[in-house]
């Protein structure tokens, strides 16, 4: 058994003055207000409206109603001494149909966001792309057409236009594996296509459209800095046997290296996974180079590690996650290990890509089921599950990991996609059905944590 180093003393200042401490949120997951001010709808609105797609039936046209409570939940930021707030952009408020004609009250309404964010001393970073695409541009394919790389291209160049003057923290999409991965090859999140039929297109024109936004905002924001955020955990055989580690192998190549890789140029693992060679079928002359970016920050976004082994009965990669309930291990609400080592081995796996400068922690936190007694949330389990998640963080950083920012998930209790509202991720608690907010002790803790 790994030492955990479990109890390991943080304090802010072990990190150094230059560290980046912030929280995290996305648009789609706490704005609501669905169809407000001339919004499109976008694949999560439809999905949502499906049956039996979300857990409980829950939709988000409500949320955390946030586009009508900025004002509050940023304050609120401030007073848990946050200095950096990352939130996304709604690619459906800007441009309802996706290209083409620009709403001005979804223009208005980021404004208004990113100069209270100022003006409560908190620095915005804004996500361009957290999963909400513009249902008419599904309507036309979606990511499986090459035609997204334009869209998308769009899009960036008007967020750019648009707030560039007072954002200089920028990153191009979230999580490209997970909103490919469930919404194109498992279906269970929007847009809900599945097959390698879907999967492939969409993997190669997500790739092209990093690289394309990586380049617009570098081009018409030079002094801004530009990343891109990978989901990660960190992989591991369920025995020594050699299959199971194979499969690990090639789990890894999936989860971990698919989208990071031939953004750093160095292509996609096809070694190990030889499924990929499909993907030659959408290429382009001139994608290799396409493909690539030289951000200027990676960031990482890390929960859990996973057990694999050998499967003879899983097509394309021929191995399997043992499930986190059937390992006798300490679980969060969304049935994941709570396992901080995750994070450092994550951090030590991105920093060895010699194309990596600078890492950003864009994601941590966990949900567990928190219950409100005397108007207060009390949530051991949270604090201790940042503190030692933390804890990991400083110890790459102390061995040279080039890592100079961390980010909680979440503010406030939000829309967990599939699994709607049961996951509780924040560091404040929403009460669904008033939308009073109640920090809970994770979120004292974090703003005791930063007051150092
Ligand atoms: C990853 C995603 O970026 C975010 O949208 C999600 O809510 C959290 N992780 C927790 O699952």
């Amino acid at each position: 058994m790994e030492l955990t180093d479990q109890d390991i003393p943080i304090h802010k200042q072990l990190f150094g003055p230059d560290f980046i401490w912030g929280v995290s949120t996305a648009a789609f997951q706490i704005e609501g207000a669905h169809d407000a001010d001339g919004k499109g709808d976008s694949v999560w609105d439809a999905f949502t409206a499906k049956k039996r797609k979300i857990l409980n039936a829950d939709h988000a046209r409500i949320a955390c109603d946030f586009y009508n409570r900025y004002e509050d939940d940023i304050n609120l930021v401030k007073q848990l001494n946050i200095p950096n707030f990352r939130f996304s952009i709604a690619w459906a408020r800007l441009l309802p149909n996706g290209t083409g004609y620009v709403n001005q009250a979804g223009i208005d309404y980021y404004n208004r966001v990113i100069d209270c964010c100022i003006k409560a001393g908190v620095e915005p970073w804004v996500t361009i792309y957290h999963w909400d695409m513009p249902l008419a541009l599904e309507q036309k394919g979606g990511w499986t057409n090459r035609e997204a790389v334009n869209w998308f291209s769009e899009f960036v160049t008007l967020c750019a236009q648009s707030f560039g003057d007072r954002v200089k923290h920028w990153m191009v999409m979230n999580e490209p594996v997970v909103f490919t991965g469930a919404g194109y090859f498992f279906g269970i999140h929007a847009p809900g296509r599945s097959g390698m039929k879907n999967f492939l297109p969409a993997i190669h024109h997500v790739v092209l459209s990093i690289a394309a936004g990586g380049k617009i905002l570098r081009k018409l924001l030079p002094q801004a800095q530009i990343g891109t955020t990978f989901s990660c955990s960190q992989i591991e055989p369920l025995t020594s046997k050699p299959r199971d580690v194979a499969a690990a192998v090639r789990a890894d190549a999936l989860i971990n290296r698919l989208f990071i890789e031939p953004i750093l140029g160095l292509g996609y693992p096809v070694k190990e996974l030889p499924v990929l060679k499909g993907l030659q079928k959408y290429f382009e002359p001139g994608d290799e180079d396409n493909m690539h970016f030289d951000f200027d920050f990676i960031g990482i976004q890390n929960y859990t590690r996973e057990i694999v082994k050998y499967s003879f009965f899983t097509p394309y990669i021929n191995a399997r996650m043992v499930k986190a309930e059937d390992r006798n291990v300490e679980l969060t609400a969304m049935r994941w290990e709570v396992y901080p080592p995750s994070i450092y081995h994550m951090i030590k796996k991105f920093d060895a890509y010699p194309q990596i400068k600078n890492i950003i922690i864009t994601e941590n936190g966990a949900a567990f089921p928190d219950v409100v007694k005397d108007n207060k949330v009390n949530d051991p389990k949270r604090i201790k599950y940042l503190q030692n998640y933390i804890a990991q963080v400083l110890k790459a950083k102390n061995e040279g990991c080039k890592v100079n920012g961390y980010f909680v998930w979440t503010l406030t209790d939000n829309f967990e996609w599939a699994e709607g509202y049961h996951p509780r991720f924040g560091l404040i608690y929403v009460d669904h059905a008033t939308q009073q907010r109640i920090i809970k002790d994770s979120g004292l803790w974090y703003a005791d944590f930063l007051s150092d």
